[in-house]
C-alpha cells in the first residue's frame, strides 16, 4: 500500500493520523511575506535589522518551516503535556513533523552553529487559533538572541564584559517603567546553577536597553508616518514599561509593553537563555539572551493597516501604498563611532564643548564632512560617559550616510567610515572603543 505523502515547497513528507494541516494553510508556505519587498512585513523586519546591526547580529531569513517536535518544542524545555503541543493548536505533518508555531524552533540549532555573537531570524509561522482582526493561522516573527563567552571575555569576567557594551549601546530618552526587581526567588528566577547575580543582572541590562531602542525606533517612525497622513495628529510621548513573564526557554523572562493609542501593547516576549540550551547546543560556555516578536502586529500600527488578513492580498492597490519603502529606508545607512578622549582630558563639561583642551564638536563635524562630503545627512552625539575609575571620559557619534543621487553600496558606505574614523583618530588623537 502506498504510503501517504504531502509536499511542501517542493519537499514531500510523510503523513499519519497526526496530520492536520489543511491545503489552504499548505498553499500560503511559498508566500514568504517577510521577503517580498516592499511589503509590510518586509518592511518591518528591515526597520529592525536596522536596530541589530552586522556583524555583530547575523540575519537568517529562509529557515525551513517544516520543523521537528524537537526543534520546536523539545529542545526548549517544552514539558510533554504542554497544550502548544496539542493537535488543536498546532499544524502536524506527522507525529514527530509540523509547521513551526514560533521561531523559537530556529533558536538551538543557531546556537550550535555559533556563527556569530548574535543573530536575527524573521521567519513565517503558523499556529491552529482564534479568527479575528488580529489572528490569521500563519503570520511572521523575529527572533533575536545575543550571546557572550566565557572563554573570550577579558579575565572571565562576563559581567564586566556585558556592561562594557551597555555602555557602548546608544542612549534614549523614552519613559520607562521596570517596577520589579532584576530577578525573584519565586516569580522569575535566577538560573542560581550557572549564573551569578551580577551575570544575570548585566545580560538583562543589556537585553532591556536593546529592545527598548528598537521600539523607540519602530514607535518614532510610525508616528512620523502617521503625522504625515494626519497634520493633525497629536504627538503623545512614548511610554514602555517591562512586566515580569514565564517562557520554557528564559529565566529570568520579561513582556514589553507599549502605551499607544490609549491602551497597554504586549510587543514582544523575551529572557535569559536557558542554560540547558547553550550546553545542548555544544557552547556551555556562552551565556546570553533572546527575544521574540511578531511582525504583523507592529506592522498593523507603523501602517495603519486595520485587518490581518490584508497582509495576503495580492491587490495592487494595498500594495501599490508601500512601493519603493524598502529602497527608501535601503539608501540610509547608520554608523556608531565610540572613542576615548585623550587621557589627559578633563571630564565634563557639556556635549558642544567637549572638551577645551581637545576639541569643539565642530571639529568632529567638518572631519566627517571632509571625507563624505554631501553623502553624509547628520551627525549626533547619542551618548558620552565618564569612567568611574579612570574618569577617562568617552563619546559616541552616530553618524547617517545617505547619498540624495543614489543607494550606496555597503562596501563603499564601510570604507566611508573606516576613513571617517582613522581621520578622527589622526586629527583629534582619540582612541577608538
Ligand atoms: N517564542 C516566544 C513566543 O512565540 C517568544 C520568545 C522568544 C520569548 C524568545 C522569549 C525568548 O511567544
Amino acid at each position: 500500500k502506498a504510503e501517504a505523502k504531502v509536499e511542501i515547497n517542493g519537499s514531500k513528507y510523510k503523513t499519519d493520523s497526526w496530520f492536520n494541516t489543511p491545503p489552504n494553510i499548505i498553499a500560503n508556505v511559498p508566500r514568504r511575506l517577510h521577503l517580498q519587498k516592499d511589503h509590510p512585513v518586509y518592511i518591518t523586519r528591515q526597520i529592525i535589522e536596522s536596530v541589530f546591526p552586522g556583524p555583530t547580529y547575523k540575519y537568517h531569513n529562509t529557515f525551513n518551516p517544516v520543523v521537528t517536535t524537537q526543534q520546536n518544542f523539545d529542545s526548549l524545555g517544552f514539558p510533554k503535556d504542554h497544550p502548544g503541543r496539542a493537535k488543536t493548536d498546532t499544524y502536524y505533518i506527522n507525529e514527530s513533523t509540523l509547521l513551526r508555531t514560533h521561531t523559537s524552533a530556529h533558536q538551538a540549532d543557531t546556537f550550535r552553529a555559533n556563527l556569530s555573537p548574535g543573530y536575527l531570524i524573521s521567519a513565517d509561522v503558523y499556529r491552529r487559533d482564534e479568527v479575528d482582526r488580529s489572528h490569521y493561522p500563519v503570520f511572521h516573527q523575529m527572533e533575536g538572541a545575543h550571546s557572550w563567552d566565557r572563554n573570550s571575555v577579558p579575565n572571565g569576567d562576563v559581567a564586566a564584559a556585558v556592561w562594557s557594551d551597555v555602555e557602548k549601546l546608544p542612549t534614549h530618552d523614552t519613559k520607562v517603567e521596570d517596577p520589579n526587581p532584576p530577578f525573584h526567588a519565586e516569580r522569575n528566577p535566577l538560573q542560581s546553577d550557572h549564573h551569578s547575580a551580577a551575570e544575570a543582572e548585566a545580560i538583562g541590562a543589556h537585553l532591556k536597553r536593546s529592545l527598548e531602542l528598537m521600539v523607540v525606533e519602530i514607535f518614532t517612525r510610525a508616528k512620523a508616518a502617521a503625522k504625515k497622513a494626519d497634520p493633525n495628529f497629536v504627538d503623545e510621548p512614548l511610554k514602555v514599561r517591562w512586566v515580569e513573564a514565564y517562557f520554557p526557554f528564559t529565566s529570568p523572562s520579561w513582556e514589553l509593553e507599549v502605551y499607544y493609542a490609549g491602551d497597554w501593547l504586549e510587543v514582544l516576549g523575551c529572557g535569559v537563555v536557558q542554560q540547558s540550551l547553550y550546553i545542548n547546543a555544544g557552547v556551555p560556555n556562552q551565556l546570553g539572551w533572546a527575544f521574540g516578536i511578531g511582525l504583523e502586529r507592529i506592522a498593523m500600527l507603523l501602517f495603519n493597516i486595520p485587518d490581518i488578513r490584508l497582509f495576503w492580498s495580492r491587490d495592487e492597490r494595498f500594495l501599490n501604498q508601500f512601493a519603493g519603502v524598502s529602497d527608501n529606508l535601503d539608501t540610509l545607512k547608520r554608523f556608531d563611532v565610540s572613542f576615548w578622549l585623550k587621557a589627559t582630558s578633563s571630564a565634563g563639561g557639556n556635549a558642544k564643548q567637549a572638551n577645551k583642551h581637545d576639541f569643539h564638536e565642530n571639529d568632529v563635524m567638518e572631519i566627517v564632512r571632509g571625507i563624505a562630503g554631501d553623502v553624509v545627512e547628520d551627525v549626533k552625539l547619542v551618548d558620552q560617559f565618564t569612567h568611574p575609575k579612570s574618569g577617562r571620559k568617552s563619546m559616541c557619534y552616530r553618524i547617517n550616510y545617505r547619498s540624495l543621487e543614489r543607494t550606496l553600496t555597503n562596501a563603499e558606505t564601510n570604507d566611508m567610515h573606516d576613513r571617517v574614523t582613522k581621520a578622527l583618530v589622526d586629527e583629534l588623537g582619540v582612541e577608538i572603543r
